[in-house]
């Protein structure tokens, strides 16, 4: 703080100030004072926030770097364990692996649904060949649905003999997420696919498949909600079970509906040790907490191991805005143009901590550095809904 007050001042001073010969010589002192002030709150940052590669090492030669560094106490570092290491040089590999793109990328749409899908209908238009178009959407997404419940009845080709081999499914337990684990493996089993979208029974798409398509397929980040809340229902659901691995500094939350870029699909596939933790120390009532595993295995997996590679809001849109248990249902009434043009003109994401300042934090949604519309999906639409957002559809969808 007292960096920039400092800094600013002599900046300002600099450029607006005229200076008159008279005040000349007061002025060369007081530069010397900000200057020996500079310089000793520069030494004070350096002594509290050592100099790690590439920071403060910049500003001096290297060799002064080294001077500076024989001064300071050494970073206390932590050992990491041998499941720690092991688990690094594999998500390494494959983070660092070349890239090639397939000659056919597609986009993976899995559903998570307790039985049959209130809004085939609705999907089948989004994934229908549209006549303008001289190649269609076909060969372009596959679609996977994991029914915990009841096996579904299709309406749509594009659903039929896509079930995969699914299991029940508790809310809050791991069920949830070795849920998300089994669909992402059964998509990963084709090539093809590049992007893989968590999507449930009562999401709808906001937009064209085209737009949605190359929104997805034209970055390379993964769509991972991921906040820290230093509240009750974020951090207070932390275990120190989970140490050494996972600290509760690096403890995150987000809503469990994903879009994984492959590499990231197979580190979690390749990921047993902060999975274990989650699987033994996240759940609810124990403690006394209630830790829900799908709100936090993957914001902080993602947050230790690629935390740069991940949006850290998700692409599916729900209104928290009642501050209920629960999000928003939308009835049949809710749904109307206004309301879908209201959610697609959404650009930047919103998180609020859950302790008693409800700190509200805002990011721009920044696509490649462009900030663009958040959401490609909305949830939380009742069956109901189903033929307003039919009739709308062609309407809402062009963006
Ligand atoms: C994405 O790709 C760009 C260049 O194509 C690169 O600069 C950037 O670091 C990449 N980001 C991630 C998260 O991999
Ligand atoms: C997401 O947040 C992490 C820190 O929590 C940050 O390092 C990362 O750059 C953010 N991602 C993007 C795309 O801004
Ligand atoms: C749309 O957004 C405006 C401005 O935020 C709000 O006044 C209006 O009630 C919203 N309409 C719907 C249907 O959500
Ligand atoms: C379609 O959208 C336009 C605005 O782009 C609006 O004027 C028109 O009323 C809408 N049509 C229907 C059927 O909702």
């Amino acid at each position: 703080m007292k960096t920039s007050k400092v800094w600013h001042l002599g900046m300002g001073d600099m450029q607006i100030l005229p200076v008159s010969r008279h005040r000349a010589p007061m002025k060369k002192l007081m530069w010397i004072i900000i200057l020996v002030l500079f310089v000793f709150v520069f030494l004070m940052c350096a002594y509290i926030y050592p100099p790690q590669s590439g920071s403060a090492c910049y500003v001096f030669s290297s060799r002064g770097c080294q001077v500076i560094s024989e001064w300071l106490p050494p970073v206390p570092a932590r050992e990491y364990t041998d499941a720690e290491i092991a688990s690094q040089v594999v998500i390494k590999d494959i983070l660092n692996a070349p890239f090639v793109l397939p000659k056919n990328p597609k986009v993976a749409f899995m559903f998570l649904t307790p039985g049959s899908l209130p809004f085939e209908k609705l999907w089948d238009k989004f994934f229908q060949v549209m006549i303008s178009h001289l190649f269609g959407h076909e060969g372009k997404f596959s679609v996977y649905v994991h029914a915990s419940k009841t096996k579904p009845v299709h309406v749509s080709r594009y659903f039929v003999n896509r079930d995969i081999r699914s299991e029940q499914v508790v809310w809050g337990k791991i069920s949830m997420v070795d849920a998300e684990r089994r669909i992402l493996a059964n998509a990963l089993q084709d090539p093809d696919n590049q992007h893989f979208v968590l999507l449930s029974d009562s999401c709808v798409p906001l937009y064209s498949f085209d737009y949605i398509y190359n929104y997805l397929m034209y970055t390379n980040i993964s769509f991972v909600d991921c906040f820290k809340d230093p509240g009750p229902h974020g951090n207070g659901r932390y275990s120190e079970h989970m140490l050494p691995e996972v600290e509760k500094k690096n403890f995150r939350k987000g809503a469990q509906w994903f879009s994984l870029k492959r590499q990231h699909a197979v580190i979690v596939m390749a990921d047993g040790l902060y999975y274990s933790k989650f699987r033994d120390y996240c759940k609810p009532g124990l403690e006394g907490k209630n830790c829900i595993a799908d709100e936090h295995y993957m914001p902080t997996f993602f947050n230790i191991v690629d935390p740069g590679g991940i949006a850290n809001w998700s692409v599916t849109h729900v209104d928290w805005s009642e501050r209920k248990w629960h999000p928003k249902s939308y009835r049949a009434h809710d749904v109307t143009y206004e309301l879908l043009k209201n959610i697609t003109s959404i650009d930047v994401s919103v998180h609020v901590t859950s302790d008693e300042k409800k700190e509200v934090q805002r990011w721009p949604c920044l696509w490649n550095g462009i900030q663009k519309p958040c959401y490609l999906f909305a949830r939380k639409f009742t069956p109901e809904t189903l033929d307003n957002l039919l009739l709308l559809f062609s309407n809402y969808s062009t963006p």
